[in-house]
């Protein structure tokens, strides 16, 4: 039995993809290449030295899609694709709608097709908006800030109804803090695609001379140092959470929400100062106002993650400098 993964070749989804076939699951990944490159499945291969099967596939063209479930035995399907931009997603609204919303109701409709009905699908802690306090429980009302942000919680909602119409149907909705890290190996790890949004891209750059300064956006917040809280994920905990949750609705029913996180918070200045001492590099940087729309403080609350599905992260932030560092240094100048 083969799982299906999709965007399969972008940081999540690749990383996901290795710890899968390290564990002795079949694969197939599709991917439309939009914001991502051909040569990660290379990668991916000399990461867990075995072929995995790749084809490159546009998901709102549904014949195409159709075609993967009949060329391989798919049993379940974990599905990252979708585009995460939160800038652009401003810009360009319908393009987000489009492409998020449509390509996830055409799966479930082909899915239905094939009579596979276990989903983990990838959401963001973005759904938890930022009218509450943290740590963040996944019993939390909902709300999100923008248009990528509104994409996923109303696919969460889409997916709950769908679930709530075909009992038979199990999907977990995975709700991601800040991944960052990479693997160990230095052959994976995140390829922002174009300008960076995130904070971790910045920093690498900043540490390695290719930009003047990291800017640190808003040192006036109510926090100890005075910058935003985060809760910083390795993205190896982040991938070992999707198996877990393959195996949860491989074995039960219905639909259900996952924090990702590890339910620590760390500070921006936190993250630069660690980086700084396990990597023996200087990172310049300035304080610079506050980017709208960012929350002051993130954290999970892991405890269902933990008691439903066996999972807790492994890493300390330490791991996540030291992986994203020997990874950009690998790669030197990643972005495509
Ligand atoms: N930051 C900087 N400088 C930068 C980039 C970021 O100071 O150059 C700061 C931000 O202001 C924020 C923190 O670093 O305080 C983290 O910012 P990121 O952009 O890395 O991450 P966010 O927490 O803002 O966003 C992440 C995901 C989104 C998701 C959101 C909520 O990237 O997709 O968490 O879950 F929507």
């Amino acid at each position: 039995m083969t799982i299906l993964v999709t965007g399969g070749l972008g940081f999540i989804g690749s990383h996901t993809v290795v710890e899968l076939m390290e564990q002795g699951r079949d694969c197939v990944i599709i991917d439309n290449l939009s914001k991502s490159t051909l040569n990660v499945v290379d990668r991916i291969e000399a990461v867990v030295q075995k072929k995995v099967p790749f084809l490159k596939v546009e998901m709102l063209d549904k014949i195409a899609l159709r075609e993967v479930f009949k060329a391989y035995n798919i049993s379940s399907v974990i599905h990252f694709a979708g585009y995460k931009s939160v800038g652009e997603s401003v810009k360009q609204p319908l393009l987000y709608y489009q492409n998020n919303l449509i390509s996830t109701i055409n799966l479930l409709e082909i899915m239905q097709e094939f009579d596979v009905k276990k989903l983990v699908f990838s959401s963001s802690a973005t759904v938890y908006g930022d009218a509450h306090l943290p740590p963040l429980k996944e019993g939390l009302a909902l709300s999100a800030p923008n248009p990528y942000g509104r994409t996923k919680l109303m696919l969460e909602e889409i997916l709950r109804d769908f679930v709530a119409a075909n009992t038979e149907w199990s999907i977990a909705l995975m709700r991601y803090f800040n991944p960052i890290g990479a693997h160990k190996s230095g052959l994976l790890g995140e390829m922002p695609y174009g300008t960076p949004n995130n904070l971790m891209p910045h920093l690498l750059n900043a540490a390695s001379g290719e930009t003047e300064k990291l800017q640190i956006f808003g040192g006036d917040y109510n926090t100890e140092d005075g910058s935003c809280i985060r809760d910083f994920i390795h993205i190896m905990d982040l991938a070992d959470g999707h198996v877990k949750a393959l195996q949860y609705v491989e074995e039960d029913f219905g639909c259900e929400a996952f924090n990702l996180g590890t339910g620590v918070g760390y500070s921006v200045l936190n993250l630069i100062h660690t980086f700084e001492a396990v990597t023996a590099t200087k990172i310049p940087y300035e304080i610079v106002d506050r980017r709208d729309g960012d929350i002051v403080i993130s954290i999970a609350d892991v405890e269902k993650a933990t008691t439903v599905l066996g999972w807790k992260a492994k890493y300390r932030l330490k791991d996540m400098c030291i992986d994203s560092w020997r990874w950009y240094q690998t790669v030197k100048g990643y972005t495509i």
